[in-house]
This record gives C-alpha cells, sequence and structure tokens, in this order.
C-alpha cells in the first residue's frame, strides 16, 4: 500500500481511561507496529453502542482513550488515528456487506452467545450485526493485517467469509481478505490477582492514575494467599504483585524479590511500594506527554479530524469499487 507497507487497522472500544491491561497488551503493540506497517487505529464508537447502557459519556471517553494513545506513542504523523463514525461510509459498506451475510453465521458466533449471556436484557439488532459492522471497519480501508487478541479470532473469520461471499456474489476482487496477527497479551491480572484487569470488574490501575493513587492501588493487591505473617515465607510464582515486578522492574531487583520473598527476607508491604515506585518510574514520561495533551483537547480533536479526513479518502475510493462492483446507480458525486 502507502511505500509498498503493509496496512494494519485495528479497532477499540472507547472505553474510556485505559488501563494497565491495556497498555501492555493492545497499546503497546499499536505503538510498535507503527515501524514497519501503514497503520490505521480506529476508535470504535459505533460498535460501543451496542453494549453501552448510556451515551452521556461517550464523547468523553474517546477522548480519553485517545490521549492514553497519544501518549503512549501512538503517532498521527505515521499513522491514522480517528473516531469510526467521522467516516461514516463504515456504515454504509456495512448494509452492503450484510446482504452476503447468512442470519445463521452471526447467530451462531460464540462471541455473540457470549453477549447474549451477559446482556440478556438488551439483545438489540446491533449486536446481531456486531461483526458485520467490524467487517467493515477493516474492509473499507482494504486492510491486509488486523492485530487483535485471540478472542477477536470468530470476527477475523467472519470478515474473511464475507470477503468471499461478497467477491463471488459480485464476481469481483475489490475486497480484500485480511490476515489475523494474534496480538500476544500478556496476562494482565487485576489487583483482586484472580480475574484479568478489567474496567468493569473494577479491578484495574489507569495508566494516566498519579503516583499516589497507584501506590493506593498497588498497596491494595493481594498476594500469595499462603503468606499470613511477615514472616511465613512466600511463594513468588503465585503472586500477583511479582508479576507485576516482573513487567516493570530491573532483571536484578526481580531477582532479589524472588530470592527474598522466599526466605520471608522482604515482606509484601515493601515488596508493594518498590512496585509502585517502579510502576510510577516507568509511566512517568508517558503520563508527563498526556498532561500536556490534556491541555490542550482542541488539539487532540484536531488529530482525530485528520485522521478520519486521511481515513475518508481511502474510503471513498473503496465504497466507489464497491458501488461499481454490485451495480449500484453512482450518483454525480462520485
Ligand atoms: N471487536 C473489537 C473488540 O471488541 C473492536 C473492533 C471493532 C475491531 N472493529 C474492529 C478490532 C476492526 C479490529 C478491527 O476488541
Amino acid at each position: 500500500m502507502e511505500n509498498g507497507k503493509i496496512r494494519v487497522f485495528s479497532g477499540a472500544r472507547p472505553t474510556g481511561r485505559q488501563h494497565l491491561g491495556n497498555y501492555l497488551g493492545a497499546i503497546q503493540n499499536y505503538v510498535e507496529l507503527q515501524k514497519s506497517y501503514e497503520c490505521i487505529y480506529s476508535i470504535v464508537d459505533i460498535h460501543a453502542l451496542t453494549t453501552v447502557e448510556t451515551t452521556k459519556d461517550l464523547k468523553q471517553n474517546c477522548l480519553e482513550m485517545a490521549l492514553d494513545w497519544l501518549a503512549a506513542g501512538v503517532d498521527p504523523e505515521k499513522s491514522i488515528m480517528f473516531i469510526q463514525s467521522h467516516v461514516p461510509q463504515v456504515m454504509e459498506l456495512h448494509t452492503m456487506l450484510s446482504m452476503v451475510v447468512p442470519m445463521g453465521k452471526l447467530t451462531d458466533l460464540p462471541t455473540f452467545k457470549e453477549k447474549v449471556r451477559m446482556h440478556p436484557q438488551n439483545v438489540n439488532y446491533g449486536l446481531l450485526g456486531y461483526p458485520v459492522l467490524m467487517s467493515a471497519d477493516i474492509l473499507l480501508y482494504k486492510a491486509e493485517l488486523v492485530p487483535v487478541g485471540i478472542d477477536q479470532a470468530p470476527h477475523l473469520e467472519f470478515a474473511r467469509e464475507v470477503v468471499r461471499s461478497f467477491n463471488f456474489r459480485y464476481n469481483t476482487q475489490v475486497l480484500v481478505e485480511p490476515q489475523i496477527k494474534v496480538t500476544t497479551v500478556p496476562k494482565v491480572m487485576g489487583l483482586d490477582g484472580v480475574n484479568k484487569m478489567s474496567k468493569s470488574l473494577n479491578n484495574e490501575i489507569e495508566i494516566a492514575a498519579d503516583d499516589e493513587t497507584t501506590r493506593k492501588l498497588v498497596m491494595t493487591m493481594v498476594t500469595d494467599p499462603q503468606r499470613i505473617r511477615r514472616t511465613d515465607p512466600g511463594d513468588p510464582d503465585v503472586c500477583n504483585v511479582f508479576s507485576f515486578h516482573k513487567m516493570f522492574s530491573s532483571d536484578e531487583e526481580v531477582e532479589e524479590i524472588n530470592r527474598e520473598c522466599r526466605i520471608a527476607g522482604i515482606g509484601c508491604v515493601d515488596c508493594k511500594k518498590r512496585l509502585a515506585k517502579n510502576i510510577n518510574a516507568s509511566l512517568e514520561p508517558l503520563r508527563s506527554r498526556r498532561r500536556k495533551f490534556a491541555e490542550k483537547p482542541d488539539q487532540v480533536w484536531e488529530i482525530l479530524y485528520d485522521g478520519a479526513d486521511r481515513a475518508r479518502k481511502i474510503a471513498d475510493q473503496t465504497m466507489l469499487e464497491v458501488r461499481e462492483a454490485i451495480g449500484i446507480p453512482i450518483y454525480r458525486e462520485f
């Protein structure tokens, strides 16, 4: 594609301020991919509508997420970063794709069944069409590679089938079959040490949290449950605090804590204090960049508008080809 680089597309629902799990899983990967690919990253606000209870925070959540992406190093000079609904062609493509999607495929998807289990009182039409809209996201930009967690694999396979059905039905090659690039997510557990870090479980540390908030949250982390008294030796292998040390502390310090915990040389309180200090130190550059961007939200919106303008150029071209392939009469603006 541009500069002969392979085009990457990924999207994330605007869940507001991102936590360490999002950072170590998706966001760092987004930043890394910019080195080798032409990247398009979308904040998928329309997808968010399928499950949110209220839209009152939607705009703010988009901004907070954009701030975290920018602070982490998503670079609008290199990549396109935009809000999904700012390129409404995606909804048009979604409708056109929906005609080649058998209903049964949608109701069979494990991701759909899971959502029905989670929100039995709100099984709306949009929820069923979620994977069609996601396919439209990817196909509108003719993305070749889609970095997502393994939980999204059924959606990617679905998108590939949509391409084959569409191209076969209209005897065309316009849509491109995307490949999945599975993001290997380090298992980041929440403060409870039992569940994956997640906003809905309220067990998270936000990347943007200040030092003191981070410290307080780290102090609440669950450690080796067998270690009750200070004098009991601990087992770092089952301790969530230790897993975080492995992500945020130097090799020497990890080694030392591993050794000292096992002989009760270091207590959990000290171990956590050191972890909080290391998390804060390693996130400081990101947090300071974030503070600077947050002072000028208008500038962040401009970055997103500019991203949408660039994305729209690609989208318009694809839609013209799609209309021609289907045989839809072309309006004079095209
Ligand atoms: N469904 C994805 C998720 O929940 C978000 C998403 C929407 C997406 N559109 C996309 C991911 C396109 C990759 C490509 O994580």
